[in-house]
């Protein structure tokens, strides 16, 4: 067995205990209507639940790995300066969450020594555990296999392409590109939460993900799922030699998916592996 693995065991545990804690404060405050705040802007929403549960996060994370880095969404660069690195979104889909929409989740993810090595995304609705360490993938503890569509039109496609941001860049072609992926694949959604699609991904239970724009706190746990699942997840527009999980996008499948010939690709401007 890789020597890291039952570390990377004990570290996805620990994600799990945090994750978990939050979960009675998620499910009292869901469809409550909780006040909103702005952000950035109009789309970028926050409540008093994604401070609170990022807080209890923290606590347990320090308790558990003291001198550990956390990056979080809500609170930034806390903790120590260790080797360990936790990335946090105490709420993934938050606009989802303060409306009352049973999709959004905690994620956080964990790398040890710049090498991605846990990660946990917690669904507090339907109290799904996605699990993964260097040893695979779980739901609620049974083992998940990314398995599902090979092609464009039997695939259910999950993105917020084009986001606001991607129609400023460029309004008629981000449009051209989204009618491209209407007509091909079978199904297209906006679920909104970038961490439990990518979970979902990982559990065969949707296709194909793309995003343009995220943090490593969105995806550094889906990543892991996905990957440690057989799924295939490929970051887009990182850094040369910059870690996967710092990339601003992704394309991720399930295996067997024919990700060079779909319009996906194209839409992504992703000219395969190695290009
Ligand atoms: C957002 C969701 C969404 C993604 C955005 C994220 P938030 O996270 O993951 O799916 O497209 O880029 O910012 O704001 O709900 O934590
Ligand atoms: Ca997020
Ligand atoms: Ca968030």
């Amino acid at each position: 067995m890789n020597a890291a693995v039952p570390a990377s065991r004990e570290l996805a545990g620990i994600a799990e205990l945090a994750a978990r804690a939050t979960g009675d404060r998620l499910r009292t405050a869901f469809r409550s209507r909780p006040e909103v705040d702005l952000k950035r802007d109009i789309h970028d929403p926050v409540t008093e639940h994604d401070r609170a549960a990022e807080e209890t996060i923290r606590e347990v994370l320090a308790e558990h790995t003291p001198g550990s880095v956390v990056v979080g969404e809500e609170g930034g660069v806390g903790g120590g300066d260790g080797d360990l690195r936790w990335f946090v979104d105490p709420i993934d889909g938050t606009a989802n969450f303060a409306v009352g929409l049973p999709f959004f989740c905690v994620s956080i993810g964990a790398a040890l020594d710049g090498e991605l090595v846990a990660g946990v995304v917690y669904d507090p609705v339907r109290d799904d555990m996605f699990t993964a360490s260097l040893d695979g993938a779980t739901c609620n503890g049974e083992p998940m296999r990314s398995r599902g569509a090979v092609r464009d039109e039997t695939a259910v496609v999950a993105t917020s392409y084009p986001s606001a941001y991607d129609l400023s860049l460029g309004r008629e072609e981000a449009l051209r590109r989204y009618g491209r992926m209407v007509d091909a694949f079978a199904t297209v959604r906006r679920p909104g939460s970038a961490a439990l699609t990518l979970a979902h991904v990982a559990a065969g239970w949707t296709d194909v993900a793309y995003d343009s724009s995220i943090n490593a706190w969105d995806i550094a746990a889906g990543l892991l799922l996905v990957r440690q699942a057989g799924g295939t997840y490929v970051p887009l527009r990182g850094e040369p030699g910059g870690d996967d999980w710092e990339a601003p996008g992704y394309l991720a499948c399930v295996d067997g998916f024919d990700l060079a010939g779909s319009v996906i690709a194209e839409v992504a401007d992703y000219k395969g592996a190695g290009a």
